[in-house]
């Protein structure tokens, strides 16, 4: 008997991606976080033979791993940069020159980190498996988390674990992180979690069917880390600016911070004004329409068979035809 092995990283709202982000005959598509493939391959296989498709990821081994199980497909194009960045490289200038000239169809970005990243102990990411600290989305470039925490002080630390990682006891817990770093004893990912079950003890949050008191330090110090939120809200902006009329952007989030980034920049290119009183100062264009206003999520058999899609939300813009139109 074959055995099919079991894919390492189940993509998230799969069918509501097919669903929304159609792509026609022939049609481009730009898939800022391409990680192990998973969306890619499925959007693929109910495409035609003329269609291109660009992946980008900051992640060697994602990038590796999308290759390994889709490199066959000559309508896949991969590139190596952030999401940040990616406008300005001219690999990805060229592709876009030549095989995008009228813009693209569709649009994908499935934020944050994979199961190849919260799996994989060596990566750092993990506080139930040791591993070094290091949390870095691009092992490559950048400040080890290890590297980033010996250049805080105890308000930057509680800041950036406060802002991201949402913990209300940031202060005491970047005191005991910084103290157990003082003291020589953090070096991985499990003394990292060890220095914060000294303020938040683990067995009182299981007793109390609690999530582990360490998810959201390490949610902080790895947004930090990666400068995850940084960049993201010009990303948006400038998909959108590379969308056709009518093609299509999809957006996944998995937390609230990131989703109300998605949320807002998606909105006022709506022309939505979301800010302070009732009325805009001035009418906003109306770039994009959106589609499913509050966002779409995972179904409970989704959730049944995938948990971590439980947090998911996917946002979708359309380009408009006539992006000069305002609100009246
Ligand atoms: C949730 S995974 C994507 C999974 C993919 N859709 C699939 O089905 O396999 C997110 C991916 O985005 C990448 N990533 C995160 N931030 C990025 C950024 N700023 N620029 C480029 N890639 C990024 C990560 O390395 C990771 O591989």
């Amino acid at each position: 008997m074959t055995t099919i092995p079991k894919p390492i990283h189940v993509p998230v709202l799969l069918q509501e991606v097919l669903e929304n982000l159609p792509v026609p005959s022939g049609g481009r598509v730009l898939d800022l976080t391409l990680g192990l493939g998973g969306h890619a391959q499925a959007i693929l296989a109910i495409c035609d033979a003329d269609t291109r498709y660009l992946g980008v990821d900051r992640d060697p081994f994602a990038r590796a791993s999308a290759k390994a199980r889709l490199g066959q497909d000559a309508r896949l194009s991969i590139i190596a940069d952030t999401y940040e960045n990616v406008w300005e490289n001219p690999a990805f200038q060229a592709w876009c020159h030549l095989q995008a000239p009228e813009g693209l169809d569709a649009i994908l970005m499935d934020l944050g980190v994979s199961s190849l990243h919260l799996k994989d102990p060596s990566r750092g990411f993990s506080f139930m498996e040791e591993g070094p600290l290091d949390m870095r989305m691009d092992p490559e470039h950048g400040l080890t988390a290890l590297q980033w925490i010996a250049d805080q002080d105890e308000t930057t630390l509680a800041d950036a674990i406060y802002k991201y990682g949402e913990e209300r006891s940031s202060r005491p817990i970047a005191r005991a992180i910084l103290k157990a770093f003082h003291e020589g004893r953090l070096h991985t990912t499990l003394d990292l979690a060890a220095a914060i079950y000294t303020v938040l003890p683990r067995e009182f949050a299981r007793r109390k069917g609690q999530i582990d008191p360490a998810t959201r330090s390490f949610q902080g110090i790895r947004i930090a880390v990666n400068g995850e939120l940084e960049g993201l809200e010009k990303s948006l902006e400038r998909a959108v600016g590379l969308l056709k009329p009518g093609g299509r952007l999809g957006v996944i989030s998995f937390h609230s911070l990131e989703d109300r980034i998605v949320k807002h920049t998606l909105r006022r290119l709506a022309g939505v004004y979301d800010g302070p009183g009732r009325t805009a100062p001035e009418l906003l264009p109306q770039i994009i329409r959106l589609i499913h206003p509050g966002g779409l999520k995972a179904t409970d058999s989704e959730i049944a068979q995938n948990p971590p899609s439980r947090s998911a939300r996917l946002r979708i813009g359309q380009k408009q035809a006539d992006t000069s139109s305002r609100i009246s």
